[in-house]
């Protein structure tokens, strides 16, 4: 990535806002919790990572600009202020994850009074930052063997280093495999309507000096069908305990495609987008975004303005249909149910290991 998806700068959220690339690169501070919100509604920071962070980055600014004079009242709006964030969007699950990893270290902290506390809240924000870059370099490396020379791949949304911290999920495998010297070709699909795969994913692409062909959403099946595609790896929101995976609008039908044409399709994705308290598909909550998302294309009104319109940003992707999930811990195959549930356990065992050590 050629610059930092979202940083910390002294009681700053410095994000870029995606809504201007690639006409322009605008970074957008923000210095309270109310804008952090706005921000992810608006998809100026969006991304399951990157929203996960944001938010916790809005949260350690709430409890910088706290007021209150004991712990239980700091306590008590910080809470308020992560209900009040987790509001935001309701499908990708890093947002809730990451929103209960900022209050349960704060809990942790009995003796820490309101100063060290804030100081805390702080220093975890920053480290879901650094930690999501190290996760997401690791997921890279772990799918580049999936991807053989010559490969034709298909992506969808974004799920790149603007998704995340710095290198992205799904792109940071084709990063990495690019990065190994492999001759790769990715056909990103513009993915309508707020077209995050033209306007991110070929920007990040190219950038990096890969060979990237843009298609439309509907063209996915003639270029697979003219076996110019040999492996589909997207993004996820969330992905439920029994492996069905919530992501991007479109996904669900590009995954039946790949089906059809004997084509393998992958889920890259950090563990803290497994869900293991949603136990399938069915259960994971779907947002739908303003209509006029689909009436226009930026100022271009290209539909009735009264038109009735159905916009779910998100729809979900049968476990059955997906061969493999890629994860920083390693890759998970079927059965899912099993295999999340063991792959998560460790990973958290590990972690509380890690913090049980005296620092060295
Ligand atoms: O609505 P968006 O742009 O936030 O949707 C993003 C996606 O669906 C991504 O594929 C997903 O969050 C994976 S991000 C690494």
């Amino acid at each position: 990535m050629p610059v930092k998806t979202i940083d910390w700068k002294n009681g700053t959220v410095r994000i870029v806002d995606q809504t201007k690339l690639p006409g322009k690169l605008v970074f957008l501070d923000c210095h309270t919790p109310e804008e952090v919100w706005r921000a992810i509604r608006r998809l100026a920071v969006r991304g399951a990572p990157a929203i996960g962070i944001a938010a916790a980055m809005g949260l350690a600014l709430g409890a910088r600009a706290s007021r209150a004079s004991n712990r239980a009242g700091f306590m008590k709006e910080v809470k308020r202020i992560a209900r009040y964030l987790a509001t935001a969007r309701p499908t990708a699950v890093n947002l809730f994850w990451a929103l209960r990893r900022m209050i349960k270290v704060a809990e942790k902290a009995r003796e820490a009074g309101v100063p060290e506390l804030k100081k805390i809240l702080e220093r975890e924000a920053i480290a879901i930052l650094r930690e999501d870059n190290d996760i997401c370099s690791r997921i890279g490396e772990n799918g580049s063997s999936l991807i053989k020379e010559g490969a034709g791949i298909l992506t969808h949304c974004n799920a790149g280093g603007l998704a995340t911290g710095r290198y992205g999920t799904a792109l940071s495998v084709i990063f990495a495999a690019h990065e190994k010297g492999r001759r790769i070709r990715v056909f990103a699909d513009e993915t309508r309507p707020l077209l995050q795969g033209s306007r991110l994913t070929a920007w990040e692409l190219t950038h990096a000096g890969i060979e990237t062909t843009l298609i439309c959403d509907n063209m996915a099946a003639r270029v697979m069908y003219e076996g110019k595609v040999d492996i589909v790896i997207t993004g996820a929101d969330r992905i439920a305990a029994n492996g069905d995976t919530a992501n991007k609008i479109g996904t669900y039908g590009l995954a039946r495609l790949a089906e059809v044409h004997g084509i393998p399709f992958y889920i890259a994705a950090p563990l803290s987008t497994v869900d293991l308290d949603t136990p399938c598909g069915e259960m994971i909550p779907i947002e739908e975004r303003d209509p006029d998302e689909v009436r226009r294309i930026g100022e271009l009104w290209i539909a009735p303005r009264r038109v009735d319109v159905y916009n779910p940003a998100f729809d979900v992707t049968p476990a059955r249909f997906i061969r493999a999930i890629i994860t920083e811990a390693g890759i998970v195959r079927p059965p899912y149910k099993k295999n999340l549930a063991s792959i998560v356990m460790k990973a958290e065992r590990e972690k509380a290991v890690m913090e049980r050590k005296p620092a060295e």
